[in-house]
């Protein structure tokens, strides 16, 4: 019954929104398990809500991976955003070209028609590396506007498969498991009560900057990611979240 499904929904909703004291919640019904598109589905309500706040001259910032690609194909305005500025969340991360944040940024402003600009920074530089490249008024420009972002987009992950698809040495995993890291979200990573434990040496969004932004969309599809979603959603209240039913039930049982 299509009413009842529709009352369940929005009641699940409520709950989650109250257990976790964010500012909002939208749920897409089905389990990831049972339907291997539902990622699409989730990715499309986060481009929908996306689209109904963002405003002319906004500035976004977005981070990489799976969930934000498919985000970024699920836009789809005629609208023009020419005062409006993309930007990645963090510097450059990994060697896979389609899902890094550079291209992401690149996808989502064409689709919103509005101006981008890239970070090109590796991971793990060392410091007076790191300082100069910082120094560089294009690379600095860039980090100045992720200061001021308006909206920001991500998605996160489990700590144990970030770890594996960062290409982090030995060492680093051995230190973030040995600190209890639970989730990933734009380079840092969290335990259970939501401490950062371990960050990526890299620029762009720290952990005060993502407290103060107004707009902060959290994405994610599929119940192994909810630890990982706790333990962000643990450190900032100030969150939409986008998820799909099975999830919400699991958020719930925690
Ligand atoms: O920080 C975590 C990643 O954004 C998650 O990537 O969407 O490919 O699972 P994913």
């Amino acid at each position: 019954d299509v009413m009842a499904d529709i009352m369940g929904i929005s009641n699940l909703r409520d709950r989650v929104k109250e257990k976790l004291g964010i500012k909002k919640v939208i749920l897409v019904p089905g389990s990831c398990e049972e339907n291997e598109t539902l990622l699409r589905d989730v990715a499309r309500d986060g481009a929908e809500y996306f689209l109904s706040i963002l405003k002319d001259g906004n500035t976004v910032a977005i981070t990489g991976g799976t969930t934000m690609l498919e985000f970024a194909n699920a836009v789809k305005t005629d609208k023009k955003y020419e005062n409006t500025l993309v930007i990645p969340a963090r510097g450059s991360m990994g060697t896979e070209v389609e899902t890094q944040s550079n291209s992401i940024v690149a996808k989502l402003g064409r689709r919103i028609h509005s101006d981008f600009e890239l970070l090109h920074i590796p991971d793990e530089l060392d410091k007076s590396a790191m300082k100069t490249l910082t120094r560089v008024p294009e690379i600095k420009n860039t980090l100045d506007h992720i200061s001021e972002t308006d909206i920001l987009v991500f998605s996160i992950g489990r700590a144990d498969v970030m770890l594996e698809r960062r290409n982090l040495s030995e060492e680093q995993k051995e230190e973030i498991l040995k600190n209890h890291a639970v989730g990933e979200a734009f380079g840092h990573y969290f335990d259970k009560e939501g401490n950062v434990v371990y960050k990526i040496n890299t620029v762009g969004i720290d952990f005060d900057t993502f407290r103060k932004i107004k707009e902060s969309i959290l994405i994610f599809a599929g119940d192994e990611k909810v630890e990982a979603f706790m333990a962000v959603a643990e450190t900032n209240k100030n969150l939409v979240l986008v998820t799909d039913e099975q999830s919400a039930h699991h958020i719930l049982g925690q």
